[in-house]
């Protein structure tokens, strides 16, 4: 059961959508919606994290202890799905040496305690609302053997995480909007700008892209062929990957960039 309670949010109608939306983001909705809640039943049937309270109930933000004023942008909690994560890590490089995974606003952890079985030397999750932080760091003290090297939970507003000086893989599952999206986008591209080197944002359901388009430094990669087709058929969202110069060599040398 989880620690903090889920309430449901009110639903439009078909008939409403379709007229609210028009026919075309009417079906991207009731799309999106089913994969998640298919994903979200194969996640609680198939996979051996039941044992971590990563459940895919949403939790609404305001049920939850926030000390920041960035409450009103940021979004509900709700899981990315086990197997979408498989698809963003295959679609990553194999993280050079001292490299550090970051998810912005990890929720109970789920991003956290997948990176944690690729070789990242650190795995951090930001999240500002306190259960939820706390959730997440019981579902990492449960884990048996991590194969990166350390991980923390870091309780706080993502907008003032300060990025670490190595190469860094940012995962974000649409956690917030502007402006908190448009400070840790120039956050990092300063970070990169102090000392170059290979930074991949990898943005999933990235409703708020233009933001890293709009930095120095990053620029949005094409996903290799394989994990563009799997996540175009069957992830209830879509993925962008941002990527420096120094990431885009990475990826390129690495096979990880789809060539024109
Ligand atoms: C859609 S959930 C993503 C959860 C997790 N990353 C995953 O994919 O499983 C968004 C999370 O971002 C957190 N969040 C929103 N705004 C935030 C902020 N400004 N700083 C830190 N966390 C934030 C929310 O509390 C929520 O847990």
């Amino acid at each position: 059961m989880s620690a903090v309670s889920a309430r449901p949010t009110p639903r439009l109608t078909l008939a409403n959508r379709v007229q609210h939306d028009g026919i075309a983001r009417a079906w991207t909705h009731y799309r999106t919606v089913s994969l998640h809640h298919a994903w979200s039943a194969v996640d609680r049937r198939f996979h051996p994290s039941a044992r971590n309270d990563t459940t895919a109930e949403k939790v609404e933000l305001d049920g939850v202890t926030i000390a920041s004023p960035n409450r009103a942008t940021g979004v509900h909690y709700l899981p990315t799905p086990w197997r979408v994560l498989d698809w963003v890590h295959a679609a990553l490089p194999v993280p050079p040496p001292g490299s550090t995974f970051v998810d912005y606003g990890c929720g109970k952890g789920r991003v956290v305690l997948s990176a944690a079985e690729q070789p990242y030397h650190r795995v951090v999750g930001v999240e500002f609302a306190a259960e939820l932080a706390a959730l997440a760091r019981g579902n990492v003290s449960d884990l048996p053997s991590p194969v990166a090297g350390s991980i923390d939970i870091h309780e706080g507003d993502a907008a003032a995480f300060a990025i670490p000086g190595t190469p860094v893989v940012a995962f974000l599952f649409n956690p917030f909007g502007p402006p908190v999206i448009e400070r840790v986008a120039a956050s990092l591209s300063r970070s990169w700008r102090r000392s170059p080197r290979s930074i991949i944002v990898a943005y999933l359901n990235p409703l708020h892209e233009s933001a890293f388009a709009a930095v120095d430094g990053f620029s949005k990669v094409d996903l290799p062929l394989t994990s563009a087709a799997k996540i175009r058929l069957l992830s209830p969202y879509r993925l962008a990957i941002y990527a420096t110069p120094e990431a885009r060599a990475l990826m390129a040398a690495q096979k990880k960039l789809r060539r024109p």
